[in-house]
C-alpha cells in the first residue's frame, strides 16, 4: 500500500480499496489528515525526544496524561505510556504487582483471563491471550499462574445451553468456582476485553461484563479492561467500560485509536487507589519503562487526534451509522455459508461455516476467511480474514453510503467464493 485518504487506501499501482479493517482496528479518524501531519512535524521540530525516566517527562506527555485522566471513567487518573497495546497489557501487570505488594498482598499474583481473548504479542500478553489459533506448538506460554475462563461466545455455547441469560449464569458460576479453587488471596487481576476483538468480535451476553466485574469487587480482584480496540470511539464512546457496559475498571489499557494509528503509542490508565498505595513509600520506584515511554511526537499526535474527535463529533457518526452497519450486515445471513453476524457499532464480524444447521467449520486448509477477503480485495474492499471469520473495524467516519458499498461488495465476494468452492468440489451447498 502506498497512500490513504479517509477510509480509502491505494496500492502502488493506483488501485483503490475501501479499508473496512481500519488498518488494524486503528485508523479511527481516517487517513491522510494534514492536521495530523502538521502536529507530528511541529513536535518533531520542537523536540523529537528527551529522557522519559526518573523525574523527567515532556510537555505533550504531561498534557496527554491530563487529558486521558479527564476522559477516563471515575478515579482512573494516572497514566503510564507504552509503545503499543501489548506493552500496555504487560506494563499493567507490573503496576498491578507493585500495587498488590505495596498493600501487603504480594501473594496476589495469578491472572484470570478469557478463552478467545487477544491481548498482544509479548510473552506475558500472549500468555494472557486465549485465542486457540495463536497457541502454536513452537511457542511457550505462562501456564501456572494464568487461568482462562470459557469464552463468552453464545454461538459456540455448549449444546444444552439455549438462552443468553442461562449462558451468562453458566459463565459467572464458572468464574466464581475458579476464584474459589485458586483462592481469591492468590488472584491479582482479571483481564477482560469488553468485546473480544481478534478472537472473533464476541459480544458477551448482556450483564456478563457487569456480573464478572461485580465478582471481582466481591473477591478483591482488580479488573483490567483491555480497551485497546474498544476505546476512542469504536463503540461510540471514549471508553466502552463505563459508557457501554456500566463498569468501573481499576485499570484500562488502550492504544490504536489513541493516535488513530498515526504514531505508535499505548497507555495504562489506573486508579487513584492504586497510585496512592504505591506512592506511600518514597524509596519505592517503578523499575520498568521503555525508551519510547511518552514519546513526545506520539503524544502530540494523540492530542491532535483527540482534538479532532472532539471537534468533529465523530462518535455521533458511530452511534448513528453503527446501528445501520449492524442491520445491513445482518442481511448477509441469507447466504448459505454465513452462520453468524456479530459485533457492535464499528466492530463487526461475519462468521463463515460449511453447514449452518450444525455450525460446522470449513476444514482449516480451505482458509475460507482468506478466500473471501481475496475476492473482496479484487472488488476494492479490504476485510480482515482470521480463519473462518471476516472482521471489520472501519474508520469512524464511514457513511451510510459506504456501508451500502461494504455490504454489497462483501455479498458479491462471498457469492464468488461459494462458486469457487463448488467448482473445486470443496463444497456442495
Ligand atoms: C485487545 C487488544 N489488546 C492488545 C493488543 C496488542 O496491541 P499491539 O498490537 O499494539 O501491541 C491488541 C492488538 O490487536 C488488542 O486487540
Amino acid at each position: 500500500m502506498e497512500r490513504g485518504k479517509g477510509c480509502y487506501i491505494a496500492d502502488e499501482n493506483g488501485k483503490e480499496y475501501f479499508d473496512a479493517v481500519g488498518g488494524m482496528w486503528c485508523t479511527n479518524i481516517g487517513l491522510g489528515r494534514e492536521e495530523m501531519a502538521d502536529a507530528i512535524a511541529e513536535q518533531a521540530r520542537l523536540m523529537a525526544y528527551a529522557n522519559p525516566f526518573v523525574d523527567m517527562t515532556n510537555v505533550p506527555a504531561a498534557q496527554l496524561s491530563a487529558k486521558l485522566a479527564e476522559l477516563a471513567p471515575g478515579d482512573l487518573n494516572h497514566v503510564f505510556f507504552t509503545s503499543g497495546g501489548s506493552t500496555a497489557v504487560d506494563s499493567a501487570y507490573r503496576i498491578i504487582r507493585m500495587y498488590q505488594s505495596a498493600r501487603g498482598k504480594p501473594e496476589k499474583k495469578h491472572i484470570l483471563s478469557q478463552k478467545d481473548s487477544y491481548h498482544g504479542g509479548t510473552f506475558l500478553a500472549a500468555s494472557i491471550g486465549g485465542k486457540p489459533g495463536d497457541r502454536i506448538s513452537e511457542f511457550d506460554f505462562i501456564t501456572d499462574w494464568i487461568h482462562h475462563l470459557s469464552s463468552p461466545n453464545m454461538y459456540r455455547a455448549p449444546e444444552h445451553i439455549k438462552t443468553a441469560s442461562t449462558f451468562c449464569d453458566h459463565l459467572v458460576d464458572e468464574m466464581e468456582q475458579t476464584i474459589l479453587d485458586i483462592g481469591a488471596d492468590n488472584i491479582a487481576a482479571f483481564y477482560a476485553e469488553p468485546v473480544l476483538g481478534s478472537g472473533g468480535v464476541i459480544v458477551p451476553p448482556d450483564d456478563y461484563n457487569k456480573r464478572t466485574w461485580l465478582l471481582c469487587q466481591k473477591y478483591d480482584i482488580l479488573y483490567v479492561a483491555d480497551e485497546v480496540v474498544t476505546a476512542f470511539g469504536r463503540l461510540g464512546h471514549w471508553f466502552a467500560s463505563k459508557d457501554v457496559f456500566d463498569i468501573q475498571p481499576d485499570v484500562i489499557t488502550c492504544a490504536k485509536g489513541l493516535t488513530s494509528g498515526y504514531q505508535p503509542l499505548g497507555a495504562v490508565i489506573f486508579s487513584d487507589t492504586m497510585y496512592d498505595a504505591m506512592a506511600d513509600d518514597e524509596d519505592r520506584f517503578f523499575a520498568a519503562g521503555y525508551t519510547y515511554t511518552g514519546h513526545p511526537v506520539a503524544c502530540a499526535a494523540a492530542l491532535k487526534n483527540i482534538e479532532i474527535m472532539e471537534r468533529e463529533g465523530i462518535f455521533d457518526n458511530v452511534n448513528d451509522v453503527g446501528e445501520y452497519f449492524e442491520q445491513q450486515l445482518q442481511t448477509l445471513l441469507d447466504l448459505p455459508i454465513v452462520g453468524d453476524i456479530r459485533g457492535h457499532k464499528f466492530m463487526m464480524c461475519v462468521v463463515n461455516v460449511c453447514d449452518k444447521e450444525t455450525k460446522m467449520f470449513f476444514p482449516p486448509e480451505v482458509n475460507i476467511g482468506k478466500c473471501i477477503s481475496n475476492r473482496a480485495e479484487e472488488l476494492g474492499l479490504i476485510v480482515r480474514p482470521i480463519v473462518d471469520l471476516n472482521i471489520m473495524s472501519p474508520p469512524l467516519t464511514m457513511t451510510r453510503d459506504d456501508v451500502d458499498f461494504v455490504v454489497a461488495t462483501l455479498r458479491k465476494a462471498i457469492e464468488l467464493t461459494m462458486n469457487d468452492l463448488r467448482e473445486k468440489g470443496i463444497w456442495r451447498g
